[in-house]
């Protein structure tokens, strides 16, 4: 029996690739030279297709794929795949909810606490030599300053239980107001930054959030506070960023994600008041496992015609 094909714009681990073997036959787009010739030559015939959140899966592909049933995301982030147009083409979506929560949420705190107590300042100023000639310059304590979370989705929540560990108050912005939280909900995002001495950017890319963190909003921050961002790039101005950062309208800038990655805008290169991560949030191993074997697994459904596990609903993204 021949296998459906399967288009692989970016591969899972070897191992699942392997299992994968069993059940599609793979149309290898993410190790071709010519995969406009590719997709001429399979295109017919692809049912499937996984991405990751990075690349995601552009829409005009869709009419070159007409057979294709099923996109199997490996990330929660669904700003690239335009999940409505893929709807309308008979196109279903599948993403990594869940299981990525509490390992994101960890870096945003590492991310907030390093922020606050300059453990990077202070490593340079060991590593250099500096301990034994100056002072390292005293920090700020997390405990009663509060912490406004732009997102209050499942990480956001999961950043918020942390946070409240450490003695901080919550306020939070959403689509919606939660009525299933105590934390005050600010609708207004410059009031929010205002309340916040950080704020948590924890909610999804796109474009009802494209630069919402404009110069506006950073300039209510103030001084001593510091923006956070697990979320995406484009939810923050970067001219707005750099221009807070520059004029001291922010302390800084505590970064996982970037408008342009991996090649980030070379400002915060050499900007001191930056604190940058390679978009690393979901990046452990036991993560990363659970994503693949979560794609894996609706891979695996939607071949022996099973429901898929984490399906997503077109309003939803
Ligand atoms: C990954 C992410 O880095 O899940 C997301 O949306 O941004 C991250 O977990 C990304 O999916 C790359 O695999």
């Amino acid at each position: 029996m021949t296998k459906p094909k399967l288009l692989v714009i970016q591969a899972l681990d070897l191992d699942f690739m392997q299992q994968l073997e069993q059940y599609f036959e793979l149309i290898r787009h993410d190790k071709s030279d010519a995969p406009g010739k590719l997709i001429a030559e399979h295109g017919d015939d692809i049912v499937v297709a996984i991405t990751h959140s990075g690349i995601g899966f552009k829409s005009d592909w869709l009419v070159h794929l007409p057979n294709l049933k099923l996109i199997a995301n490996n990330g929660v982030g669904l700003d690239a795949v335009d999940v409505q147009a893929c709807a309308e083409h008979g196109v279903q979506v599948t993403n990594t909810p869940e299981v990525l929560d509490d390992d994101v949420a960890d870096l945003a705190i590492g991310l907030l606490i390093s922020a606050f107590r300059n453990i990077h300042g202070g490593h340079e100023f060991v590593k250099k030599g500096l301990w034994p000639k100056q002072r390292f310059p005293l920090t700020r304590s997390l405990k009663n300053k509060t912490l406004g979370i732009v997102g209050l989705g499942r990480i956001g929540l999961a950043i918020a239980q942390r946070a409240e560990a450490f003695g901080m108050k919550i306020a939070y912005h959403n689509r919606r107001r939660r009525d299933d939280v105590d934390y005050r909900y600010v609708r207004d995002l410059v009031e929010l930054a205002k309340d916040s001495d950080a704020l948590m950017l924890s909610c999804p890319g796109g474009p009802e959030t494209t630069e919402i963190i404009n110069r506006e909003v950073l300039e209510a921050l103030g001084p001593n506070g510091w923006v956070v961002n697990i979320a995406r790039g484009s939810v923050i101005d970067e001219d707005a960023l750099f221009y807070a950062l520059n004029n001291n309208q922010i302390a800084g800038a505590a970064l996982d994600v970037y408008w342009h990655e991996p090649n980030i805008d070379e400002r915060y290169l050499t900007n001191p008041k930056v604190l940058l991560s390679p978009h690393h949030a979901s990046a452990t191993r036991e993560t990363r496992y659970a994503m693949a074997d979560l794609v894996f697994q609706n891979l695996l459904n939607f071949a022996r015609s099973e429901p898929l596990i984490t399906p997503v609903a077109p309003d939803e993204a």
